[in-house]
């Protein structure tokens, strides 16, 4: 096959993070993990975009595809996002409203999956966040009907302009199918890599109805979320 092997490439894993089980799995809630891990990421000044996730959907018959999108907001209802409706994943959830997050923090060696159904969020939600984002921001979504084709570059920046003339600072609108969408987690695994390369993988997961936690294998967390061990 006429491929470049990059097999080679390997980085060593840094050994900040020997202790995550112990120390970290007494947050019994995946979202206060989370929020440990994001506020570690957050602090960090070798993380440019420590929100940037990679978001995964898939067409009605089962086609994934992925890309990356910048969370607008997490909580216990879920991870927020902000995109256009009539997009690829636009489409592709409006088809099959479920979806998967990939966060990956090489620095840290951390890495957190969200899987779960995805819902739109009140258009209030857009109107609102639509209003703080700079000017460029506002006139680069109203120009574009975002994953269609179009023939150059040179097209693209003469809408730009001609939005630029058309609205000043302040006055850009809200493009109509413009809008967010929340991720509402089914399962959260984190991941934590470690130097000897046995790496550490806590999945939380609703518990199942009848289902027993034996303090073995499975264990209880808060608010009916279960966790367990994975192997690597
Ligand atoms: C780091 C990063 C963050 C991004 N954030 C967003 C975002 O928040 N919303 C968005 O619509 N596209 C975002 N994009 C662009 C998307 O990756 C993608 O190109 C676009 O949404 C079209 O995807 P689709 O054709 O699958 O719908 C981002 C790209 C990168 C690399």
């Amino acid at each position: 096959m006429d491929i470049s092997d990059i097999s080679g490439i390997r980085k060593p894993y840094n050994t900040r993070s020997n202790v995550f089980l112990e120390k970290d799995i007494n947050v019994k809630n995946p979202f206060d993990l989370f929020d440990k891990w994001f506020q570690e990421a957050r602090s960090n000044p070798n993380i440019v975009e420590p929100n940037a996730m990679c978001l995964s959907t898939a067409t009605r018959d089962g086609k994934p595809s992925a890309r990356f999108m910048l969370c607008k907001g997490y909580g216990k209802e879920g991870f927020q996002f902000y995109t256009h409706y009539t997009s690829r994943k636009g489409q592709e959830l409006e088809a099959n409203p479920n979806a998967a997050l990939t966060f990956f923090w090489p620095v840290l060696s951390k890495s957190v999956r969200i899987e779960g159904p995805v819902e739109k969020l009140p258009p209030s939600y857009a109107e609102d966040y639509f209003k703080t984002r700079p000017y460029q921001s506002q006139v680069g979504a109203l120009c574009s009907n975002q994953s269609k084709v179009i023939e150059s570059r040179e097209c693209l920046v003469a809408k730009a302009n001609q939005l630029k003339e058309k609205y000043k600072e302040g006055e850009v609108p809200k493009p109509e199918s413009w809008g967010g969408f929340i991720v509402v987690p089914a399962v959260m695994e984190f991941w934590q890599g470690q130097t000897d390369r046995v790496h550490d993988r806590i999945k939380f997961r609703k518990l199942k109805e009848g289902e027993d936690v034996d303090n073995i294998i499975t264990h209880p967390g808060e608010d009916n979320w279960i966790y367990e061990r994975l192997q690597p």
